[in-house]
C-alpha cells in the first residue's frame, strides 16, 4: 500500500489522519471503536436504568454514530462513491484518477464495485445524464470533474435536491456559485490547486535562465503561448500569471502568438510547427499551459532543428513523467508539479467528512512545485 507520497502544507493535517488510521487498519479500526463505545453504552444503560433491550439497542445505536461522528468518519464499506471525469482521453486526468481511484479502495476501505468512474467525454449533457443517473441509483456522495465548470450550479442544485453531497475536483467553479455552497450550506466542495501559483512558477523558470528569456539580446522576451480549454480557470491564470512573473519583475514581452491548444499534445505539435514557420528564430520561449502540449510542441522544436535551453525556452505544467525526464535531459526548461497524489487523496478525504456529516471548507487547495533540473530528479523519484 502506498500512503501519501508528499505532504503539502494546505493537505498536511487530513493526510496525516488518514496515514496514521492506514498504517493501523483505516475505516475497520474506526468501526471496531466505534462497535466498543455502542457496547458500553449498552452495558450502562442496562446497568442503571434496567432499561430494556430495545431501548439499550437504540443508546448503543446512538453512540455508534456518536462514535463514527466524533473521529470524523464513518463506515465507507457499503457506500457508493459516482466519479465523473470531464474526458478519460487527458493525461494528467488519467494519473488522477487512477489515484483516486486507488485511494478509495486500498486507503480509505471503498469496496471496488461501489467505486464506479464514467467518461464525460468531453460533452457536459452526457456528463449531466451520468450524473443523473448516479443520482437515481442512490449514490451517497459524488466526486465530479465537471467537462464545464459553469454548470456546477445546475449539477449542485441537482445533488443538494437528492441530499447527496458533492466534491469538484480539478476545474473550479466561479468563486460566486463556491460562496453560495457556504452561505447556503450546501454540501458541496472544491479540491484543486491555485492556477496562478503554477503561471507564475512557470515564468519564474523563464527568469531563472540565464538570459532571462532574452536569447537574442534584443532587450525583450518574444514568447509564443499555448493554452489550454481557456473556459478553464487553469488555462486563464497560467497564461496570464506566466507573463505577469516576467512583466513583474521589469523584463519586456512581445507576445507573437497566443493560440488555444486544449491541452491535447497533437494540436499543440501543429500549433508550435506553424508558429516555428512563421516566426522562426524570433521565437525565444514556448510557454504551454500543460506538460501534454510541451511534449508536442518540443516535436516541433526538434523537427525546426532547434535546440531547447540554448535557442529556445520551453516550460509545461503537470510533471508528467515523460516531461520531467526531458527536463533532466536538457530537452524542456522546466514543468511545475500539479500535484495529483495529493489532490486525489484530498477529494477522497473530503467525501469522507461529507458522508459523516461534517462540514467543509468550500475550497480546499493544494500547493504546485516548481521543477527545474535542480529537482527533477527527485520529483521523478516521488512519480515512480
Ligand atoms: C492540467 C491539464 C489537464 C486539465 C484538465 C489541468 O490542471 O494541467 O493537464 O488537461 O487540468 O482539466
Amino acid at each position: 500500500m502506498r500512503l501519501t507520497k508528499r505532504v503539502t502544507a494546505i493537505a498536511a493535517a487530513s493526510m496525516m489522519a488518514v496515514s496514521l488510521a492506514g498504517c493501523s487498519g483505516g475505516s475497520n479500526e474506526t468501526t471496531a471503536a466505534a462497535t466498543t463505545a455502542a457496547t458500553e453504552a449498552t452495558t450502562t444503560a442496562a446497568a442503571t436504568e434496567a432499561a430494556t433491550t430495545a431501548a439499550a439497542t437504540e443508546a448503543a445505536k446512538e453512540a455508534a454514530t456518536t462514535a463514527a461522528a466524533a473521529t470524523g468518519s464513518v463506515d465507507v464499506s457499503d457506500k457508493k462513491v459516482g466519479i465523473s471525469i470531464y474526458k478519460f482521453d487527458d493525461n494528467f486526468m488519467t494519473l488522477y484518477r487512477t489515484e483516486l481511484v486507488r485511494y478509495l479502495t486500498e486507503d480509505l476501505g471503498f469496496k471496488a464495485e461501489n467505486v464506479v468512474v464514467q467518461d464525460g467525454k468531453g460533452d457536459q449533457a452526457e456528463q449531466t445524464n451520468q450524473i443523473q443517473n448516479f443520482i437515481t441509483q442512490k449514490y451517497d456522495v459524488l466526486i465530479l470533474n465537471l467537462v464545464q465548470a459553469s454548470s456546477a450550479s445546475e449539477v449542485t442544485d441537482m445533488c443538494k435536491d437528492a441530499g447527496i453531497p458533492v466534491v469538484y475536483i480539478n476545474r473550479e467553479p466561479d468563486a460566486s456559485e463556491e460562496e453560495r455552497w457556504a452561505s447556503e450550506g450546501i454540501a458541496a466542495t472544491y479540491v484543486g490547486c491555485d492556477a496562478r501559483q503554477s503561471g507564475t512558477f512557470q515564468g519564474e523558470e523563464i527568469l531563472e535562465t540565464e538570459t532571462k528569456g532574452d536569447i537574442n539580446g534584443d532587450g525583450k522576451v518574444s514568447y509564443i503561448m499555448i493554452q489550454g480549454d481557456p473556459e478553464n480557470v487553469d488555462a486563464q491564470y497560467r497564461t496570464e500569471f506566466s507573463v505577469k512573473a516576467l512583466t513583474d519583475a521589469g523584463v519586456e514581452v512581445e507576445e507573437l502568438l497566443l493560440q488555444r491548444g486544449d491541452w491535447d499534445q497533437a494540436k499543440a505539435q501543429q500549433i508550435a510547427q506553424d508558429a516555428l514557420n512563421q516566426h522562426g528564430d524570433k521565437i525565444e520561449v514556448i510557454f504551454c499551459n500543460n506538460d501534454a502540449m510541451a511534449l508536442g510542441a518540443l516535436q516541433a522544436i526538434e523537427a525546426a532543428g532547434r535546440t531547447v535551453n540554448e535557442d529556445i525556452y520551453l516550460v509545461g505544467v503537470d510533471a508528467l513523467t515523460e516531461a520531467v525526464q526531458n527536463v533532466i535531459d536538457g530537452k524542456q526548461t522546466g514543468t511545475v508539479f500539479n500535484d495529483h497524489f495529493a489532490q486525489a487523496q484530498t477529494a477522497g478525504d473530503i467525501a469522507v467528512k461529507l458522508l459523516s456529516g461534517e462540514a467543509v471548507d468550500p475550497v480546499n487547495m493544494v500547493d504546485y512545485t516548481k521543477v527545474t533540473q535542480e529537482n527533477a530528479q527527485a520529483i521523478l523519484d516521488q512519480l515512480k
